[in-house]
């Protein structure tokens, strides 16, 4: 008989340049946690959701917009830290728009406290929110965001 199993739309986690690095990068500003650990974490958190999980991480700005071309369009929600992508990528930007994914913005640090040219973001404006400043809860309350329902606030 032939394989009938239908993909659940899942939430995609898109991490962006150096935050592989997370644990050893500047541990004062990002902690000393990994980017498995985060992985992990939310994988835990989406189990507890019942929803399916994709993550990825990039150093480069098109293999970004490749995933969210392919996978945005039929996901449950994005959650992105575009690292420092936030602050000048329009094609990034663009890529979420036209895929019409229900996203969240996250940063580790508070952006807004720190240096000038990190507060700005040219992909909040496409996004339902931007969440910064909590560290690795906030990939988790953007997960929670994205599991209620399209519409609730
Ligand atoms: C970051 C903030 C960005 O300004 C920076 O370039 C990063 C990480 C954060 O998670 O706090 O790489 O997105």
């Amino acid at each position: 008989m032939k394989n009938m199993e239908v993909e659940v739309p899942a939430v995609l986690v898109v991490n962006g340049p150096n935050l592989n690095l997370l644990g050893s990068r500047e541990p004062d500003v990002y902690g000393k946690r990994t980017l498995a650990e985060l992985e992990t974490e939310i994988g835990r958190a989406a189990a507890g959701l019942g929803v399916d999980v994709k993550f990825m991480q990039s150093n480069s700005e098109g293999a970004i917009i490749d995933f969210i071309q392919q996978e945005g369009p039929a996901a449950l929600g994005l959650i992105i830290n575009p690292a420092a992508f936030t602050h000048y990528s329009y094609a990034i930007r663009d890529a979420i728009s036209s895929a019409g994914v229900r996203a969240v913005e996250v940063h580790i640090s508070n952006i807004h406290g720190r240096e000038e040219f990190r507060h700005r973001s040219v992909i909040a404006g496409v996004c339902c929110g931007q969440i910064c400043g909590l560290g690795f809860s906030g990939y988790l309350a953007a997960l929670r965001f994205l599991c209620e329902k399209p519409g609730d606030k």
